[in-house]
C-alpha cells in the first residue's frame, strides 16, 4: 500500500507555485462537450479526478490529447452516447456534471446515481428540480437517471433551495442551449462558477451575473469550440499557507499561481489567528506564526470560508493558545479527520457538526489514515511539525485533488516521501 511518510521538525522556504483548480477544471472538461469540435484547456491539473472525467468523456465518443502535461486538446466532434456509466460516477461524484451539457448538446442524458460518499449522503435533488424547470422530464431504473429534453429545453425562473455549487453549474450548461431566459436565484457565487461562465461566454454563451447570487442565462442556438485558461486552485493555495504558517522558516514562503481575492475568507481568519500574509505578485507570502491564536469559524457557501479548507484551518487551530470552535455546515460528514488528528496529539471533541478544539503543544506523529481528500492533505501537512515520523495511508484520497503534492512540499524543504509498505494487515 502506498503511504506518504513526512518527519517533522524541517523548516520550508522558497516558493510554490499552485495548479489548476480541480473544481474548475473538471466542469470546464465537461462543458467542452456543449461545443462540437475541438477546445483546448490550459492550466488543467495532472490529478486523479481529471483522468476520470478524461475517461467520461471518452467513452462517450471524445478524443483527448495531452499536448503538454497542463493542456488538454478534446475533440468533442464525434461524441455520440450520452451516458455516464456507474463505474465511473462511482469513482468520483463530480462525473455529474455532464448532465447539465449532455441534455444542452443532445437533450437528453443518461446518468448512474452517484449515491452517498464519505462526506455524506450527497443528494442532487436541486440539480433535478432546476432541470425539471427548464423542461426536463425524469425517470429512474437500475441505479441510473434518465433524463429527457428531447423537445427542446425551455428558459426558466430557478429559485435554488440551497447555493449549490453542482446544481448552479448543471443549470448554467443547461440553460444555455434552453429557448428563452433563464434565471437563477440564490445561485452559488464561488470562483470556479465564474471561470465556468467566462469559458462559456467565449464559447458564445449568454451568461451574465455569474459570482453574484442572480445568474441570467440567454440560451443560443449553438456554442463553438474555444480555447481557456482554468483559473488557480484556491484550496491548494489555502493548504500551502497552513503549510508556511505551521512549518516555514525565518523568510517565509512564496505561494503563487492563484488569486488572493478568491481566499478572502479565508486569509481574514488566518490573520485573526496571528498569521501574517502579506499580498504579492501572482499570490501571497506567508510567515510561520510564533502563537496561534484560537479562532471560531464557520462553514459556508463563498464568500463564506469553505469546507474545503475545514480540516486545515482545523490542524492550526489543534496548535492554537487557547480554544477553538469550528462548524461545519455544508457537508454532513466532514469531521472524520478530527479522529486522525487526535492520533497525533491534538484535543478536538466532536459535537453533532460542531468541532471544540483546545490547543496543544505540539503533535507527535503517527500512523494516521486519509479520511478524504482535504483530509488527508491536513494531516500530511500536520506532519510537518509533529515530533517523530507521521505515515498517512490511503493516499489515493490526496492524489484526486493534489497534483505533485509531495514534490512540491520537498522543494520546499519539507522531509517527506512516498513508500510502498506492505499492507501491515496481511498475513
Ligand atoms: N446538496 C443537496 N442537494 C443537491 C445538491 C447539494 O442536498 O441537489 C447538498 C450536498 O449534499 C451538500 C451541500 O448541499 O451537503 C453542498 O453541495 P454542493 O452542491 O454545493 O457541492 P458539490 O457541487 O457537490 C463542490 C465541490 C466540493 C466542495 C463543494 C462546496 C466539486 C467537484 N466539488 O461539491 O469539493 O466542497 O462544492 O464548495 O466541485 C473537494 O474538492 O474536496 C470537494 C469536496
Amino acid at each position: 500500500m502506498d503511504i506518504i511518510r513526512v518527519e517533522g521538525g524541517h523548516a520550508l522556504a522558497g516558493s510554490v507555485c499552485v495548479s489548476g483548480a480541480k473544481n474548475s477544471a473538471l466542469k470546464l472538461m465537461a462543458a467542452t462537450l456543449l461545443a462540437p469540435g475541438v477546445t483546448t484547456l490550459q492550466n488543467v491539473p495532472n490529478i486523479s479526478d481529471v483522468h476520470v472525467m478524461g475517461k467520461v468523456l471518452k467513452r462517450m465518443g471524445a478524443t483527448i490529447e495531452v499536448a503538454d502535461e497542463h493542456s488538454l486538446v478534446i475533440d468533442t466532434s464525434n461524441v455520440d452516447s450520452w451516458e455516464a456509466p456507474y463505474e465511473l460516477v462511482a469513482k468520483m461524484r463530480a462525473s455529474t456534471a455532464v448532465m447539465g451539457p449532455l441534455l444542452g448538446r443532445f437533450g437528453r442524458a443518461k446518468i448512474a446515481m452517484p449515491g452517498g460518499c464519505n462526506l455524506g449522503a450527497r443528494k442532487i435533488d436541486m440539480h433535478i428540480l432546476g432541470l425539471e424547470a427548464l423542461g426536463v422530464k425524469f425517470d429512474t431504473d437500475h441505479g441510473y437517471i434518465h433524463a429527457d429534453a428531447s423537445e427542446g429545453l425551455i428558459g426558466a425562473n430557478v429559485t435554488l433551495e440551497f447555493a449549490s455549487v453542482g446544481a448552479t453549474e448543471n443549470l448554467i450548461m443547461a440553460a444555455v442551449r434552453a429557448r428563452g431566459t433563464t434565471v437563477i436565484d440564490n445561485a452559488a457565487r464561488e470562483p470556479e462558477i465564474v471561470d465556468l461562465a467566462n469559458m462559456l461566454n467565449s464559447m458564445g454563451a449568454k451568461i451574465v451575473g455569474a459570482g453574484t447570487p442572480v445568474v441570467q442565462i440567454e440560451g443560443v442556438k449553438e456554442l463553438h469550440p474555444t480555447t481557456h485558461r482554468v483559473i488557480g486552485d484556491r484550496i491548494e493555495a489555502g493548504t500551502f499557507i497552513v503549510a508556511g504558517a505551521l512549518a516555514a522558516g525565518e523568510d517565509g514562503i512564496e505561494v503563487r499561481g492563484f488569486n488572493s481575492n478568491h481566499l478572502g475568507m479565508v486569509i481574514k481568519k488566518f490573520e485573526l489567528m496571528g498569521i501574517d500574509i502579506e499580498h504579492i505578485e501572482g499570490g501571497v507570502r506567508v510567515r510561520r506564526a510564533e502563537r496561534i491564536l484560537p479562532v471560531d469559524i464557520q462553514t459556508l457557501p463563498f464568500p463564506g470560508f469553505p469546507t474545503d479548507m475545514q480540516a486545515q484551518a482545523m490542524v492550526l487551530s489543534a496548535l492554537a493558545d487557547g480554544s477553538s470552535v469550528i462548524t461545519e455546515n455544508i457537508f454532513e460528514n466532514r469531521f472524520m479527520f478530527a479522529s486522525e488528528l487526535v492520533r497525533m496529539g491534538a484535543d478536538i471533541r466532536i459535537e453533532s457538526h460542531h468541532a471544540m478544539i483546545h490547543g496543544v503543544k505540539g503533535f507527535s506523529g503517527a500512523q494516521v489514515v486519509s479520511p478524504d481528500l482535504r483530509g488527508g492533505a491536513a494531516l500530511v501537512v500536520a506532519g510537518l511539525v509533529a515530533d517523530g515520523y507521521t505515515e498517512v495511508s490511503a493516499i489515493h484520497h490526496i492524489d484526486r485533488g493534489y497534483e505533485h503534492f509531495v514534490k512540491k512540499l520537498e522543494d520546499l524543504g519539507a522531509c517527506v516521501q512516498r513508500a510502498t509498505i506492505p499492507d501491515p494487515t496481511d498475513e
